[in-house]
């Protein structure tokens, strides 16, 4: 069987997706939007082969076992058992984001293998059913299928739990300016995090109100309406971090640095100009901005202390398959 190369790219979520109602199938408790962010990107190679004894990864140039494999493999398994192939594979992945950079690699990582796993195996599914595939192996990595600004609807079942494009990349020419800071040392990742939202007070009222939130969220997309998109999307970055800070055991990502960047953000607006934060599991702030004003917030944010490094993405397209083969 040939090998197979796809490329996917990372997406930061405007409306969260934080616990699921299954932890195995990866059915979250509410819905999410989110843009892809372009130049970032993941590419993933699979080959599917006869004398391998064992699934095989390779992570830009790293053979990786235990549990990273075991993620890769639980996926693998789910394509032998659709294409009814008993073969293990060989799996090499390769991420151009700077290494260190907090910038989570699961959402571009899962969406690539999803696609080049299933058509190493030589079967042909439809974005829809890729979705679903990579949402088994990191829930945001549903949202990297589509292209541009997407939704993953909650759904009900394994079945009609995935992502589709609300409206393509070149609809809004917004930017994400991704303020990178570093933590002090390694935080709770989202898999474990997801599993303790239920134990904080505050989660009931945050998913109660998610469709009033994807609502107004996806609205302000069509719309290209940035003020209430700046609006909804702190609000729901902060509903999730006080979900997150209440939770038992509590989890704190924000460092001062992360606060000073969101209290900019907020003075920038109320100067006038078009800029929003948001805030994944992790101390980096992602200010969401129209494209004209990135190179102004770029320089802005460089000079707030604690920023080291500042990376820039437009929307971006949909996880594809390419012509290349990184093995060769
Ligand atoms: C805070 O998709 O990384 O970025 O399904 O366990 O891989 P797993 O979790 P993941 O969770 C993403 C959490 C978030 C919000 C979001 O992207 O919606």
């Amino acid at each position: 069987m040939s090998a197979i190369t796809a490329q996917a790219l990372p997406n930061i979520a405007f409306i969260k997706y934080w616990g699921n109602r299954d932890e195995k199938l990866r059915l979250p408790v509410n819905g999410s939007i989110s843009m892809n962010l372009d130049g970032l990107f993941t590419r993933t190679t699979v080959s599917f082969q006869p004398s391998l004894p064992f699934d095989e990864l390779v992570i830009n140039g790293h053979d990786v076992a235990g549990p990273g494999l075991d993620r890769v493999s639980a996926i693998l398994d789910l394509v032998r058992g659709m294409a009814k192939i008993e073969e293990r594979a060989e799996v090499v992945s390769e991420n151009n984001f700077p290494s260190g950079a907090g910038i989570a690699s699961s959402a571009s990582a899962f969406a690539a293998l999803a696609l080049a796993a299933s058509k190493a195996a030589g079967l042909e599914l439809s974005e829809r059913e890729f979705s679903r595939l990579a949402r088994r192996g990191s829930g945001s990595a549903a949202r990297s299928v589509p292209a541009g600004f997407v939704e993953w609807q909650a759904g009900t079942s394994d079945e009609d739990s995935f992502a589709f494009s609300i409206a393509p990349p070149e609809h809004w020419a917004l930017m994400d300016c991704i303020a990178v800071i570093s933590a002090a040392h390694k935080k709770t990742g989202s898999t474990e995090g997801h599993a303790l939202a239920g134990t904080s007070p505050l989660q009931a009222a945050r998913v109660g109100d998610a469709p009033r939130r994807l609502d107004i969220c996806r609205r302000a997309i069509l719309e290209r309406d940035f003020e209430a998109l700046a609006s909804v999307v702190e609000l729901d970055s902060d509903m999730m971090h006080a979900v997150m800070m209440t939770s038992s055991p509590a989890l704190h990502y924000w460092q001062s640095a992360s606060l000073a960047v969101m209290q900019a953000a907020r003075q920038w607006r109320g100067d006038g100009i078009p800029a929003c934060y948001t805030v994944d599991a992790g101390a980096n702030v992602h200010v969401i901005c129209p494209e004209k004003e990135a190179k102004e917030i770029a320089t802005r944010l460089r000079l707030i202390q604690g920023v080291t490094d500042v990376l820039t993405a437009r929307v971006g397209g949909p996880a594809k398959f390419l012509e290349e083969n990184l093995g060769d």
